[in-house]
C-alpha cells in the first residue's frame, strides 16, 4: 500500500504539484496497490473541501483515516473508511483486535452532532470565504517581515516559514528552539495565540467557524509577536 496525506500537514502545508496525486492514484490502480490517505489534519473542511483529496480530480482512496474535525476535537474519536471490497474482506476475516474506546457512544454522538452542524451551518462555505482573507493576511506578513521567507494557505490551513538574516531557515525542524525563536513563542502566548509551532514552520489553523474580524484580529496579534523576532534578529545583525 501507499500511505500519504493528500496535502502534507505538519510538514508545512505542502500542496502536491499538479498531477501528482492523480498520478499516484493511476499507479496504484495499474499495479493493484492500495492507496491509503491520512486525512487526520486535512479532513473535515480544513482545506475548504470536505476531504483534502477532493482537491485532486478523480482521486479517491481505498482506505481513508480521519479524526480531529470529526468531533470538532471536543471528544477523542478517529475513523477509518474503506471501500466495499475491503469491508467485505474484514467482515469475513475479522482481525480479532479491538480498542477500549472503540466506537464509544458518547464520542459517536458528538461526531454525529458535529457533522450535522457542519452541514447545516455550511462550515465548508465559511472556510472558502475566509481563504482569501487568510492569504491576504499571510501575504502582508511575508511582505513586512524579513524573518518570514514565505507563506501559503489552502482553506483555513496556513503556514509561514521563518528565516534568519542570512536567508536560511531560522532553524532545522525538530531541533531545540533558538533563544530568539523562544522569544517569539512567548510573544505569541502573551498575545493569546496558540498555534502548531514547529520552527521553522509556524502553522496558522484557526477554528473553521472563525469570522473575518476574528481572523484579522488573530493576524494582528501574530504581527505583534513576529515584531519581537524581527527586533531580536535586528540586534543580532
Ligand atoms: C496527519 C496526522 N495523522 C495522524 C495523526 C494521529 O492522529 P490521532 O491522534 O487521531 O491518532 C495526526 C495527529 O496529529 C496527524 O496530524
Amino acid at each position: 500500500a501507499v500511505l500519504l496525506e493528500s496535502i502534507v500537514g505538519a510538514g508545512g502545508v505542502l500542496v502536491p504539484p499538479d498531477g501528482y496525486m492523480t498520478g499516484v492514484r493511476s499507479l496504484c490502480d495499474k499495479y493493484g496497490v492500495l492507496l491509503i490517505l491520512d486525512e487526520v489534519m486535512v479532513g473535515f473542511g480544513r482545506t475548504g473541501k470536505f476531504y483534502g483529496f477532493q482537491h485532486f480530480e478523480g482521486v479517491i482512496p481505498d482506505i481513508v483515516t480521519s479524526a480531529k474535525g470529526l468531533t470538532g476535537s471536543f471528544l477523542p474519536l478517529a475513523m477509518v473508511g474503506v471501500r466495499q471490497k475491503i469491508k467485505d474482506h474484514f467482515w469475513k476475516n475479522p482481525v480479532g483486535w479491538g480498542a477500549t474506546y472503540h466506537a464509544h457512544p458518547v464520542a459517536l454522538a458528538c461526531a454525529y452532532e458535529t457533522v450535522k452542524y457542519f452541514m447545516k451551518e455550511d462550515v465548508i462555505g465559511n472556510v472558502q470565504k475566509m481563504e482569501p482573507i487568510m492569504m491576504e493576511e499571510l501575504n502582508k506578513i511575508v511582505a513586512k517581515y524579513k524573518c518570514v521567507r514565505q507563506g501559503r494557505a489552502v482553506g483555513l490551513f496556513g503556514c509561514l516559514d521563518l528565516m534568519d538574516r542570512s536567508g536560511r531557515l531560522v532553524q532545522k525542524l525538530g531541533e531545540p528552539m533558538t533563544p530568539e525563536v523562544q522569544k517569539l513563542r512567548k510573544a505569541m502566548r502573551d498575545e493569546g495565540l496558540f498555534a502548531l509551532f514547529r520552527p521553522p514552520l509556524l502553522h496558522c489553523a484557526p477554528p473553521l467557524i472563525i469570522n473575518e474580524e476574528e481572523l484579522r484580529d488573530g493576524f494582528r496579534r501574530l504581527d505583534k509577536a513576529l515584531d519581537v523576532l524581527e527586533k531580536e534578529q535586528d540586534k543580532m545583525a
